[in-house]
């Protein structure tokens, strides 16, 4: 089994926790277009949920949280909405800082942060500076992040220590690649969630999500609450993660 051993009595029923948690958190747009409003006003209900699922994930246990807030294609959507998306993350990361430390929760930021405005890098410079002790959940912001980004960069990596005679071709593996993507120190996320009704990865996590559960939700991502993903969760719980095997094989090694 690829989550946490430590399972929790909910309700008499017993669940499985997910060491990784990924979301693409997606309807923000649909949430505020229903309620006559600008596209922005539901980015900033979003936030509502990010604080709560960040916190449903701390006191459950997870591992790392792995949050998708603006893919490398985002870019093509309007500059006012690009432009008020950064204005948010920088106005969320200064004022939850607090929150983060008191919840012992690990900040990170993953994806290419050279193309941002640099007030915007020295924010999340602080915000990684002040939570990296923290011990408990990682929380990872996905942000102009591409799992094919990610692919490249790490093959370009790779290339380099070729070059410099540290690698071989041959001696190229899964794990030499794998070891230089990003969270490559992290477990691959167990459960993949995407809210808002499509069913795509939008070039999310790629390479890590080989093996992950997929769970699909209706709800637009300002309404995704802690009920919500108790759902997700417990649909995660009742999967059977056979990685290739047969079922008879996995009940074997469970009993
Ligand atoms: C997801 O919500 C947030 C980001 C991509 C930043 P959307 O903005 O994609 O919302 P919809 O899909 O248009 O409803
Ligand atoms: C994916 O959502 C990106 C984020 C949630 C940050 P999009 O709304 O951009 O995805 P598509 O364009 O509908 O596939
Ligand atoms: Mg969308």
């Amino acid at each position: 089994m690829g989550a946490n051993d430590s399972q929790s009595a909910d309700q008499g029923q017993i669940i499985t926790i997910p060491r990784h948690v990924a979301i693409i958190m997606d309807g923000n747009g649909r949430w505020a277009k229903n309620r006559n409003s600008p596209r922005h006003v539901g980015h900033r209900a979003g936030v509502e949920s990010v604080r709560t699922i960040v916190e449903a994930c701390a006191k459950k246990g997870v591992q790392a949280l792995t949050l998708f807030a603006f893919s490398s294609e985002n870019w093509k959507r309007p500059k006012k909405e690009v432009g008020l998306l950064f204005d948010l993350f920088m106005i969320v990361l200064q004022r939850d800082i607090k929150r983060l430390k008191k919840n012992n929760v690990c900040l990170r930021v993953i994806g290419d942060k050279t193309a941002f405005p640099k007030k915007l890098q020295e924010c999340i410079r602080m915000a990684e500076e002040k939570t990296a002790g923290n011990s408990g959940l990682v929380l990872q912001i996905a942000a102009n992040y591409g799992g094919r980004w990610d692919i490249t960069q790490a093959a370009r990596k790779v290339a380099e220590k070729i070059k410099s005679g540290e690698l071989q071709p041959g001696d190229i593996t899964e794990a030499t690649l794998n070891a230089e993507l990003s969270f490559a120190d992290l477990p691959d996320p167990d459960l993949f969630i995407r809210t808002g009704g499509e069913q795509r990865i939008s070039n999310f996590v790629l390479w890590q999500l080989a093996y992950s559960e997929f769970y699909f939700s209706d709800r637009l991502w300002p309404d995704f609450d802690a009920a919500a993903f108790d759902l997700a969760i417990q649909a995660f719980s009742q999967r059977e993660r056979r990685f290739g095997k047969t079922s008879e094989q996995i009940r074997t090694i469970k009993n």
